[in-house]
């Protein structure tokens, strides 16, 4: 029996587009940063060899896949995959639940992958070098929204998930 995967992209996006800046994310919100955690504990995450890169270190309890052309990349603790059908049949040995979280070269190959989007919305412009633009969403309804307020220096956000909608036979 095939497994069939159930894909969610998970993404921090800034009011003007921005997800990243030097290789880094731009802001901190512990707030995000805990519902990341909650999203991929004990799911494997499919990655872009630089955001693999802009990482702290290995996230514990997650397995880690990192797409690299470089076929001789290799790093302490994750897999390596060459295209995403690669990464794909590499996370299904160890879940069905997968999460793609980037960076931008990533999200833009795997919008038409996702049954789900968890999307950051921060409501704020950011200085960015890199950059998402957001898929024609006509294809996904919004499940839940939860928002929050700006306070102690951080802005308003909120936490948006979509969900692919279903084509009846
Ligand atoms: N806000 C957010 O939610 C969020 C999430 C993740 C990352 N980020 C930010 O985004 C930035 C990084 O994003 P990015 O777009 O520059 O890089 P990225 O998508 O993380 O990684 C790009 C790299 O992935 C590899 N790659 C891409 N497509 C591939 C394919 N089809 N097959 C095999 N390998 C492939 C290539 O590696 P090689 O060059 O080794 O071949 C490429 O250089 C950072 O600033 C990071 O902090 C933000």
């Amino acid at each position: 029996m095939t497994i069939q995967p159930e894909i969610m992209l998970i993404l921090a996006r800034a009011r003007n587009g921005v997800i990243g800046h030097q290789n880094k994310m731009p802001w901190h919100i512990p707030a995000d940063l805990r519902h990341f955690k909650r999203l991929t504990i004990n799911h494997p995450m499919i990655m872009g060899r630089q955001t693999f890169e802009s990482l702290p270190g290995l996230l514990p309890d997650r397995p880690h896949i990192v797409l690299t052309h470089n076929m001789n990349w290799q790093a302490e603790g994750c897999e390596v995959a060459h295209n995403l059908d690669q990464a794909i049949e590499i996370a299904l040995r160890y879940s069905s639940r997968i999460a793609i979280i980037g960076g931008a070269q990533i999200f833009k190959q795997s919008w038409s992958l996702a049954d789900y989007i968890e999307l950051t919305e921060i409501e704020k412009d950011y200085t960015g070098d890199t950059y998402v633009d957001l898929p024609d969403m006509s294809g996904f309804s919004l499940e839940s929204q939860q928002d929050y307020d700006a306070e102690s220096g951080q802005p308003a956000f909120c936490f948006k998930r979509f969900m692919k909608r279903k084509i009846m036979p």
